[in-house]
């Protein structure tokens, strides 16, 4: 009732406003009205504003039209009401096509109608809350979600299976939520803590025409005690030789262990929860924490997986499930790395997983990429996440060996498979960014031709200072001295000069360059992979943690 009443202001009405007519006993009753239809799944209500005191012994009754007829009918529900709201849930109507309501206030003498703006019900209605049922383990809880309105619904009659849902859930003792968006009917949610409550409330959707419920009550229910055996763990399916093989940790020894499976479709059925698991041919008191069964037990398709442990005495709850797609399991080769360095940045490109067809292991599945590096002299991973198969990491140390691997993933909501890694590649990055070289190229060149200006200048004009100011010398041959091509001498002497530094210059520019073309030159640069080192240990981690759990 709370959420109903809530809806209300969620609601989006068709407001007519009117007004009463001048009614009985000359009584003006001109009063701006408001009627409103409300519909939540296959309720529907009317309601409307009775603000003025003088309206107090008026009557209210609707009429309502089909579309495609002229003929008003009583609204039934609606007739004589000295309220401000109706009900007319139990009209037979057809929920997708447009229908007319009227409304009279009557007071003794009859007023005249007023029409409420027409409207199509499917198209006004709001999705109310989902039937919520819970089932507790001692660290799971199983929530079972019935689609809003009534087994019978009218309203919903064509969309059961299309419904959706949202939840949130919390541990009744923290304020941390946790909200879990495009379920199906039936979800489980795991590693919870045993003996704790834990309250959700959920809401529907339908995706296809854009409406989206409201919340529900908040269901609480407080998960069992521990129970002495746990659930299997890190459930894994791989296929080899034909066959698959099916494989579980569990810390216990003397316990038996049962596989079941279903068709994944079937949890995909919003309107049943009644779907059966079936018993693995081969994996029925397997004694051993795998169990191979063959790959033509099933069909091409997607199924899901969980196993469970007994000890005689007692048996633990059923493991996490896992989900099984008989091609993408089969085997998911690690990608292919190509890096090249640019600058102080390194560019990735990375070719899918290939089957060895070189055909594309499945394009249903887009792959995200696990990227991660390090440099060659230390232990420090990067590591980062990726959908492109082209990128750019920028901003790393310039003239450094960095190791680079990759993997891939499918990733959906429930279930996570890898490859393994590539090999590892090593690149060494280039001397920082190439328009930075070539500023700090100009510069240098032209500090260096400051100088060497200055310094020509300066000979030149110790030179001409030479020539014609020269300084007083105590010969008597002086015309001699000048007739010897004095001048011609001093000249070559100053241009000797000149030349050895102008050799010096240039050799300094030549250096220079040298070293600018031996920068320029490193380029492309792989290194053996044995000089590398690769810190591994990344290719067991575990890949079905479920971000839940860790966060309640
Ligand atoms: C409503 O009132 C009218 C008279 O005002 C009466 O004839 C009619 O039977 C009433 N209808 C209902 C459903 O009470
Ligand atoms: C409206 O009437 C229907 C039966 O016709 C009933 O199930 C429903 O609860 C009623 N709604 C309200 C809000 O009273
Ligand atoms: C309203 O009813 C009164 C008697 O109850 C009558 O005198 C009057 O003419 C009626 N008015 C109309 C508009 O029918
Ligand atoms: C939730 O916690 C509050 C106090 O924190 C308590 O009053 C309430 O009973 C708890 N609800 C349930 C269902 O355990
Ligand atoms: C697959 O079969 C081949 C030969 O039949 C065998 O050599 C190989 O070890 C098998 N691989 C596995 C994983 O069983
Ligand atoms: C398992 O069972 C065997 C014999 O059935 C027994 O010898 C062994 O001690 C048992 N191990 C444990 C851990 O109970
Ligand atoms: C639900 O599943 C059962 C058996 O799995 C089947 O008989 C029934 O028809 C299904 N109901 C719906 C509504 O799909
Ligand atoms: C099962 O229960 C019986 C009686 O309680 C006990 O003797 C036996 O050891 C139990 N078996 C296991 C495997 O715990
Ligand atoms: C599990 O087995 C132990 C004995 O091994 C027994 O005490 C306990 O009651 C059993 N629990 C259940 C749920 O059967
Ligand atoms: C990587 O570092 C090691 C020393 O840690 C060095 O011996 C090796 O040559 C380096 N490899 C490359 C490719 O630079
Ligand atoms: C899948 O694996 C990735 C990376 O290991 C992890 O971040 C993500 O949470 C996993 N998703 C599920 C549903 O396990």
């Amino acid at each position: 009732m709370v959420a109903l009443l809530g809806a209300t202001t969620l609601v989006l009405v068709a407001v007519a406003p009117w007004v009463l007519p001048a009614a009985a006993g000359g009584k003006n009753l001109k009063s701006s009205q408001k009627v409103e239809v409300d519909i939540i799944d296959d309720n529907f209500i009317l309601k409307w504003d009775r603000s003025d005191e003088s309206l107090r012994s008026v009557t209210f009754s609707f009429d309502y039209q089909k579309s495609g007829t002229d003929n008003w009918i009583k609204l039934p529900g609606c007739q004589n009401i000295t309220s401000t709201k109706c009900n007319f849930s139990s009209v037979k109507l057809n929920v997708y096509e447009e229908m007319k309501l009227r409304i009279r206030a009557e007071k003794e003498n009859t007023s005249s109608w007023y029409e409420v703006d027409p409207f199509t019900p499917y198209n006004k209605a709001q999705i109310g809350p989902p039937e919520v049922h819970l089932e507790a383990e001692d660290k799971a809880i199983m929530i079972k979600i019935s689609p809003p309105g009534t087994k019978n619904s009218v309203m919903w009659a064509l969309d059961g299976s299309s419904f959706r849902y949202s939840l949130v859930i919390w541990k009744n003792s923290s304020s941390g939520e946790e909200e879990i968006e495009n379920i199906y009917s039936i979800r489980k949610i795991y590693k919870l803590s045993p003996e704790t409550t834990y309250c959700l409330k959920v809401k529907a959707a339908l995706p296809v025409a854009r409406k989206v419920g409201i919340y529900g009550p908040v269901y609480c229910i407080k998960t069992t005690v521990e129970n002495e055996l746990p659930p299997p763990e890190n459930i894994e399916v791989s296929v080899q030789n034909q066959s698959c093989v099916l494989k579980w940790d569990y810390a216990y020894a003397n316990v038996t262990f049962q596989v079941q499976w279903l068709h994944a479709f079937l949890k995909r059925n919003s309107m049943n929860h009644s779907y059966k698991w079936k018993q693995m041919p081969d994996c029925e008191n397997v004694k051993t924490t795998q169990c191979v069964f063959p790959q033509n037990v099933f069909p091409k398709g997607i199924y899901f997986l969980r196993v469970q442990a007994s000890d005689g005495n007692n048996t633990s709850f059923w493991s996490e499930e896992i989900k099984f797609d008989t091609e993408i399991q089969a085997f998911l080769p690690p990608p292919v790395l190509k890096v090249k360095p640019i600058g102080d940045s390194l560019h990735i490109h990375i070719d899918a997983p290939k089957e060895s067809g070189s055909k594309p292991v499945n394009e249903d599945y887009p792959f995200t990429y696990e990227i991660i590096f390090w440099e060659n002299t230390s232990n420090a991973e990067r590591k980062f996440f990726k959908k492109e198969t082209d990128f750019i990491v920028p901003n790393l140390k310039p003239l450094t060996v960095y190791c680079v691997k990759a993997r891939a993933h499918t990733m959906d909501e429930k279930w996570n498979k890898s490859s393994a890694f590539s090999d590892v590649v090593f690149v060494e990055t280039k001397p920082g960014n190439a328009s930075n070289i070539w500023l700090i190229a100009g510069i240098c060149t032209a500090i260096i031709a400051i100088v060497a200006v200055i310094y020509v200048v300066k000979v030149l004009l110790r030179c001409i200072n030479y020539v014609f100011f020269p300084s007083p010398k105590p010969s008597s041959n002086i015309d001699e001295y000048f007739s010897e091509q004095p001048l011609k001498n001093l000249l070559l002497s100053t241009s000797e000069e000149q030349i050895e530094k102008c050799f010096i210059i240039e050799n300094i520019s030549t250096i220079a360059t040298v070293e600018e073309t031996n920068q320029t030159d490193e380029d492309h640069e792989k290194y053996s992979s044995q000089n590398c080192q690769d810190s591994g240990n990344y290719s067991n981690e575990d890949e079905s943690e479920s971000k839940t759990s860790e966060e309640l």
